[in-house]
């Protein structure tokens, strides 16, 4: 009798430990599930987010802030709105020889642009703030297309990037807050 209640007690904790060890699969399991599904549901860290539907009533996508802005610290801010189909500014104006800073955004659907020959090459979504980093050696015109397709208007959605010369913008553009070629 003594032998086989021992066998019992055995038994009983094999069963627990056998539970146990479910239990601890169980919840691995229920961790690499969440957090899987948890980051696929998530933006990658530090993207900038933005309420898309207020861009034209207040913050930093108001109209009258939409151009380049040379910063005191000596960066040139390009902020741009892509949408439905044409940037706004159509035409971007930056100096030459100056650390340049694009940020950009859309109030609609999902746009893109890319500078040839640059390291420009973003896409635009809604709700999220691109931002770009780039410099220019030397002055020209380069065209700024769409690269995302964006719905029927999508071929004809581009601006023109002037590069000029850093004392030629300073002399044209110096006294602007918000420059942009969109009139010449
Ligand atoms: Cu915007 Cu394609």
């Amino acid at each position: 009798m003594a032998g086989r209640s021992s066998e019992e007690v055995v038994a009983r904790f094999e069963r627990r430990w056998a539970f146990v060890v479910a239990a601890v699969v169980a919840i691995v399991f229920a961790v690499i599930i969440f957090t899987g599904l948890h980051w696929v549901a998530q933006p990658p860290s530090n993207v900038e987010t933005i309420d898309a539907t207020r861009l034209h009533l207040a913050g930093e996508f108001v109209e009258a802030n939409l151009g380049t802005a040379l910063q005191p610290d000596g960066v040139a801010t390009v902020r741009v709105i892509a949408q439905q189909y044409s940037f706004v500014p159509s035409c971007i104006v930056v100096p030459t020889d100056t650390p340049i800073v694009i940020r950009a955004t859309s109030p609609d659907v999902m746009h893109g642009f890319l500078i040839a020959g640059t390291n420009v090459n973003s896409m635009v979504v809604p709700g999220f703030v691109a931002e770009v980093r780039t410099r220019f050696d030397k002055p020209g015109d380069h065209v700024m297309p769409c690269h995302e397709y964006c719905s029927v208007g999508h071929e004809g959605m581009w601006a023109r990037v002037k590069v000029i010369d850093r004392a030629e913008y300073a002399r044209v553009y110096g006294g602007q807050q918000r420059a942009s070629c969109v009139s010449q």
